[in-house]
């Protein structure tokens, strides 16, 4: 931030948020008033809507400071939300770190269906396997409080990630931070009601095309699933067999191309009532599965 600071007047509210809304627009981001407003508010230990309300104070040496720094990283495609540390979801608020994923609202399609099924038997067991932020687990458990959830996560630093989630919101009693590889640390003959997960999706190719935000700031692990984006998916398919209760349900959230391929990977393995279900957007990001029983 050096372009004209410092020269007339002072560093009001009005000004930094001008000058940085300009800076974020030229350094590649797509929202940069959002940006900008999110990054002062965070500089500033402030609500956003007090920006409006405080335009013409002017910042302290140190928000100065926080505010040019948070502004660096961005220009340099750092995501917000790890920049000020959390993120809403599901609306409930996530505390995040590099370790983890960033939770989409896409994602919101899996936990409104998985809450759907869930509704049929309150007292559901459900297992979320691949948990990051454990923003699924928890917005499951916070919104099905009958409900008993088990979390598995391969990452250590980011199972404490959601540890503090499970914390934050209240659920430790009932939801159970596994780490491991996928069913490796679930007790052998656990049974689950509901299986639901977001895996790693992107295929290696599409690794290479990412946004630099996604690309050099998420953690790869999160993201990359070989080849075709399915060598965690066929894995769950597969595996959930052995874990599912008769008449259990698996959804699984991928990229809507993937739907047919892993659709039909279901009814192979024997699975029934097989579908997909449409996001937001109207693409198919939610496959959805019946064990027979
Ligand atoms: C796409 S992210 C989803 C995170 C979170 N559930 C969400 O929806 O935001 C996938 C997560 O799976 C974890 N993961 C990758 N491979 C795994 C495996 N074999 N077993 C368990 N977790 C795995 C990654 O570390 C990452 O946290």
């Amino acid at each position: 931030m050096a372009e004209g600071e410092g020269t007339n007047g002072e560093w009001t509210v009005r000004r930094v948020l001008e000058w940085t809304i300009d800076y974020l627009k030229q350094h590649g981001s797509d929202s940069p008033r959002l940006d900008g407003e999110i990054l002062l508010a965070h500089a500033r230990k402030c609500p956003r809507i007090q920006l409006y309300t405080q335009y013409d104070q002017p910042l302290s040496d140190e928000q100065r400071t926080h505010m040019r720094e948070l502004v660096k990283r961005r220009a340099n495609a750092e995501p917000v939300a790890y920049l000020v540390g959390h993120r809403e979801f599901f609306s409930l608020d996530f505390l995040l770190t590099k370790d983890v994923l960033i939770p989409r609202p896409d994602t919101e399609t899996l936990v409104m269906a998985a809450l759907d099924v869930i509704k049929q038997h309150p007292q559901s067991r459900v297992l979320d396997l691949c948990t990051g932020s454990g923003c699924i687990a928890v917005s499951l458990a916070v919104n099905a409080p009958k409900a008993k959830l088990t979390a598995v996560e391969l990452s250590p630093p980011a199972a404490e990630v959601a540890k503090k989630n499970v914390a934050r919101h209240g659920v430790t009693e009932r939801v159970d931070l596994l780490t491991g590889d996928l069913f490796a640390p679930v007790a052998a003959g656990s049974k689950f009601d509901v299986i639901v997960t977001n895996p790693p999706y992107i295929t290696t190719e599409e690794m290479k095309q990412l946004d630099p935000d996604v690309r050099l700031h998420e953690p790869h692990l999160a993201l990359e699933a070989g080849a075709d984006g399915l060598d965690v998916i066929r894995r769950i398919v597969d595996q959930s067999r052995q874990f599912l209760t008769p008449g259990g349900s698996l959804l699984i959230e991928l990229d809507p191309a993937q739907a047919q391929p892993v659709l039909e990977s279901m009814k192979s393995a024997g699975y029934v009532d097989a579908s997909a279900l449409n996001d937001l957007a109207g693409n198919a990001r939610v496959v959805q599965s019946k064990w027979p029983g």
